[in-house]
């Protein structure tokens, strides 16, 4: 679904990425991980139009995103979840998925339109599949981090999109959270395609049914199954760093 070949983003001279070449297959479920400033989630501001590359092609579906806006290449069916929870603290949680709904950020049309039906029924449906249903009356301020990332979750699946762009879901979770987190990731793996990136090496072995790609300053190092990986001295040496780094102690409890 996903095709990018040598795809270019460079910050003031400085190369970020340097993908030569990422291929996503149909409803797959791919783990990003590599150290910090590795270019992952520059690699998915590209994807959603937030940067534009200096040169290089991603084709989605047979549709190009380079060139095209935010808007348009959400209306194509990309929608990304950022690092950081950016939900509405002062309304509830249907009151945010409401607005996710209707949304495409104008929030007057989203306040005055009517709901049907069969929108309410589509914001209950994904509130309970991610573990929000008993929790739409709550005010976004008081829900738990990890819960306010479910909800941003939601708000981006109320979109119906093909492919999902996650960015380190998992940060700041509690272990429960993160489990929960993980089984839902798989979920939503099984009816679109979806690209996580992360750190935690539990949650990466958790979710990684398929592959897991490994970038390292801007580039890919190694494409494999998380066994696969987790075993490449490259990456190792790369990534995983001395043998005390967190990920390392990660890695070993994996
Ligand atoms: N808007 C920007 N302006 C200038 N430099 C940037 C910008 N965004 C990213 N960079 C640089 O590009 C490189 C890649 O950054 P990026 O945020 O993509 O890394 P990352 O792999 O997501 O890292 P992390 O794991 O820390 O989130 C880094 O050197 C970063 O400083
Ligand atoms: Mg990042």
């Amino acid at each position: 679904m996903l095709k990018i070949r040598n795809l270019t983003v460079t910050f003031g001279g400085v190369v970020a990425l340097n993908l030569h070449k990422f291929d996503l297959a149909d409803k797959e479920l791919r783990v990003i991980i590599g150290p910090n400033g590795a270019g992952k989630s520059t690699m998915m501001d590209v994807l959603c139009g937030k940067t534009q590359p200096n040169q290089g092609t991603a084709i989605f579906n047979g549709e190009e995103l380079i060139g095209k806006s935010e808007i348009e290449i959400n209306h194509m069916g990309v929608g990304r979840k950022f690092q950081k929870p950016t939900v509405f603290d002062g309304l509830t949680v249907f009151d945010n998925m409401l607005l996710g709904l209707k949304c495409n950020k104008n929030v007057f049309s989203s306040i005055f339109f009517s709901l049907s039906g069969e929108q309410r029924a589509k914001i209950y449906e994904v509130a309970e599949l991610v573990n929000l249903d008993n929790e739409l009356k709550t005010m976004a301020g008081s829900l738990s981090h990890g819960q306010k990332q479910w909800l941003e979750i939601a708000i981006v699946l109320l979109q119906d999109p093909e492919l999902l762009l996650i960015d380190e879901p998992a940060a700041g979770m509690s272990d429960s959270e993160t489990e929960k987190t993980g089984e839902l990731l798989i979920e939503l793996g099984k009816r679109r395609g979806v690209i996580v990136i992360e750190h935690d090496m539990h949650f990466v072995e958790q979710i990684a049914k398929d592959k897991v790609t490994v970038l390292v300053r801007g580039s890919i190092l190694t494409e494999g199954s998380f066994q696969q990986v987790k075993n490449d001295k490259s990456v190792i040496d790369c990534y995983l760093g001395a043998p005390d780094s967190a990920q390392m102690r990660n890695m070993k409890q994996a």
